[in-house]
């Protein structure tokens, strides 16, 4: 499974915050494929929108740290029933300029923190509130609104009962299982979306135009393509010169469509396979040939998209010869 990304944010800037000890303690009990960071926010000038234009490079910092990120875990203190300035600001930040919200869709935890018997709920429902338009998906259960906190930590801020560790290593794996499955729902329907880019690069394809190829295939490292005359080549360089020299031998005026009969997504490997019918003009002559070609091809998420990793088309038995 691969590791996933949590952005851990905490609403208090003074040095002994018991909150950024609380989050200290959930990191260091999440589970092994979990990768937790905190991103500091305060350093963040007050959101103000006549600075969109030129935004201060702490705001694009935390922005681009945003991006980098599979899911945000919100560890809040309670300021007057609601949360602090400063985490607000920083929602603020991260949900600007119009139009690029940075937290658009990424899966959320909340977990609250007083000192006292009775406090945390205000500041956790504050902030779901802002989750509806920020378009985060929050986790709903387990809640954590961690209270009588000033009595939770030994000197070297680890928690003294076993109690706490295990309600705190329960919340971070239910959160991890969670935003996986965010995450994950996510990037099929990403692949679901870009079949539809794929299929038109195929159709680019056999029309003479291997351009469009260019952004889905690797530059580096792992392919493989077996074409449908017989042999196999191996490597992206060897397997992107060879779709080049594919599209050479068609002209303009073919085209292709595949019939899919299964695809699909899981973390970042993408399938579909079925057939692909396309319609070719062959060289200088321009003869005409019909291909019905059965399909599989494996897809990888990398370098920001997805990438065919994996073509094999063989003629399917019913092709006009
Ligand atoms: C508080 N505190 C507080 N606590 C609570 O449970 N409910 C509340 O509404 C408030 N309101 C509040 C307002 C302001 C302005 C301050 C400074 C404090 C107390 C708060 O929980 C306590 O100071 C915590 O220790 C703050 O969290 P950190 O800094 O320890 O993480």
């Amino acid at each position: 499974m691969p590791e996933i990304k949590i952005a851990i944010l905490v609403g208090s800037l003074r040095k002994k915050s018991l909150t950024r000890k609380a989050a200290r303690a959930l990191a260091g009990l999440a589970p092994k494929r979990v990768a937790c960071s905190f991103l500091e926010i305060g350093d963040l000038p007050l959101y103000n929108q006549d600075l969109d234009d030129q935004p201060p490079a702490s705001w694009t910092r935390f922005r681009a740290e945003i991006d980098g990120h599979d899911a945000i875990l919100f560890l809040t203190p309670e300021y007057n029933r609601s949360i602090p300035g400063c985490l607000k600001n920083a929602v603020d930040v991260g949900s600007r300029p119009e139009g690029e919200n940075h937290f658009d869709g990424m899966p959320a935890g909340v977990v609250s923190v007083t000192p006292y018997q009775l406090g945390a709920f205000g500041a956790n429902h504050a902030l779901r509130q802002t989750f509806v338009f920020l378009n985060m998906p929050v986790m709903q259960q387990p809640e954590a609104y961690i209270a009588d906190a000033g009595s939770l930590f030994d000197a070297n801020d680890g928690l003294k009962s076993e109690r706490t560790r295990a309600f705190f290593a329960n919340y971070m794996s239910a959160f991890a299982r969670w935003a996986e499955m965010i995450v994950s729902a996510a990037k099929r329907e990403d692949f679901s979306q870009f079949m539809k880019q794929r299929e038109n690069v195929a159709a680019a394809h056999v029309s003479g135009n291997a351009k469009p190829l260019d952004a889905i295939v690797p530059r580096t490292g792992e392919a493989s393509f077996f074409p449908p005359n017989g042999g196999s080549v191996h490597g992206a360089e060897e397997v992107l010169s060879r779709y080049d020299q594919d599209a050479k031998s068609f002209a303009p005026g073919g085209s292709s469509s595949f019939d899919v009969l299964q695809s699909g997504a899981d973390g970042d490997i993408g399938y579909w396979t079925g057939f692909q019918r396309a319609d070719a003009r062959l060289g200088d002559g321009y003869k005409k040939v019909q291909m019905k070609l059965r399909v599989t091809e494996l897809f990888r998420f990398q370098e920001g998209g997805w990438k065919l990793i994996h073509r094999h088309a063989d003629d399917s038995a019913d092709r006009p010869h």
